[in-house]
């Protein structure tokens, strides 16, 4: 098959993207697919120019990303033989416009089948008040919660004051549609306040305050309804950060997670249920915080997961004997079954 993989785009879990495309490329290329790659955000092809290597450039800076972006929006230039033939394109973009439904509705204008879910799911998704919202409606626990929009009470005094008098510290705040944890602090007290509002801030023009669950980290995969194993993940930070998530031996993982086959079943069929609930396809991953009552708390879902070769969905897949170029592949059929 002729598969156009993305990867790279201008949001701040760019480098992620570059690692997950770095490892798609390889799958897609041993699996026997004829691969053309773009980054988004530069227009230029991620390849060598034989089409042989791929060649991530983590030195582009974060301005000079989406160069025209008006008039010139870059995967809109179908005209070229090459893009007619792609038969489906492979989505390796993590947050922004990758994840959040923009490209997902561009690809639709174009009539093209890409992985992952639509535009919908994707924006409901990226928006975790909103995906909050609905994971409540379905009685499913998610931690308590106020979404403050910067447009109607600006970083400041007012919104210190009314966080302190909603909330018992410690408390999360973190942007309303980051990812990758970036933005994202926990506050012991309130002097810690202002300066975890400017870091979310910087992030996002909605900032989510949710009240501090202690206890396990626990997060389960779905490829198209099927729910994998429950993966426990121990990062040797306080929070599963950015730096625990991506750097080596900053996080331990334990796949399948050690919990009683009851909680493990619930907490499938929990993630199912969201799966469903938001109308999602291929591959997603749902992150809960498993506390000391033995309560589950859903935090987000994600629907374009990390797929590098540390990343948590191919090693949910493994635990049921499904490698990563069979996942790679199980999620290029979903996308031509849509
Ligand atoms: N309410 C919370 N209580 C405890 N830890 C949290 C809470 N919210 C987030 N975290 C920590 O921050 C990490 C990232 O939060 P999450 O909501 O999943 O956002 P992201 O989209 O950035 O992954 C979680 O994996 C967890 O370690
Ligand atoms: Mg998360």
């Amino acid at each position: 098959m002729k598969v156009l993989l993305l990867a790279g785009g201008d949001s701040s879990e760019r480098n992620v993207s570059l690692d997950s495309g770095a490892a798609v490329f390889k799958a897609l290329k041993n699996l026997g697919h004829e691969v053309v790659a773009l980054d988004p955000a530069t227009n230029q092809s991620l390849l060598d120019k034989k089409g042989m290597e791929y060649i991530a450039d983590k030195s582009a800076k974060q301005e000079v990303l989406f160069p025209e972006k008006t008039d010139n929006i870059p995967i809109l230039s179908f005209k070229s033989q090459e893009w007619r033939e792609v038969e489906v394109v492979f989505i390796g973009l993590h947050g922004g416009v990758g994840e959040n439904g923009a490209i997902q509705n561009l690809l639709d204008l174009a009539g093209k089948k890409y992985t992952g879910s639509n535009m919908t799911t994707s924006a409901v998704a990226m928006n975790k008040a909103i995906a909050k919202r609905l994971f409540e409606s379905a009685d499913i626990l998610t931690p308590d919660w106020e979404l403050y929009r910067l447009k109607d009470i600006p970083v400041g005094n007012v919104l210190i004051n009314d966080i302190c008098n909603r909330f018992e510290f410690p408390i999360i705040v973190k942007p309303n549609d980051g990812g990758s944890t970036i933005g994202l602090s926990k506050v012991n007290k309130e002097a810690e306040l202002l300066e975890a509002l400017e870091k979310a801030a910087a992030e996002s023009k909605e900032i989510l305050v949710e009240h501090f669950i202690a206890g396990r980290e626990l997060t389960v995969a779905v490829l198209d309804g099927r729910a994998f194993p429950v993966v426990e993940i121990k990062p040797k930070n306080e929070l599963y950060d950015y730096e625990a998530k991506y750097t080596k031996g900053k996080s331990e993982y334990i796949a399948p997670a050690p919990i009683d086959e009851e909680l493990s079943r619930k907490m499938r069929e929990t993630a199912r249920k969201v799966f469903d609930m938001v109308g999602a396809s291929g591959a997603v991953r749902i992150d809960f915080i498993l506390d000391k009552s033995g309560k589950y708390y859903c935090l987000e879902i994600n629907t374009l997961p990390g797929m590098t070769s540390l990343s948590l969905v191919p090693m949910a897949a493994k635990c049921e004997g499904i490698t990563f170029e069979q996942l790679i592949e199980m999620m290029l059929q979903s996308a031509l079954k849509k």
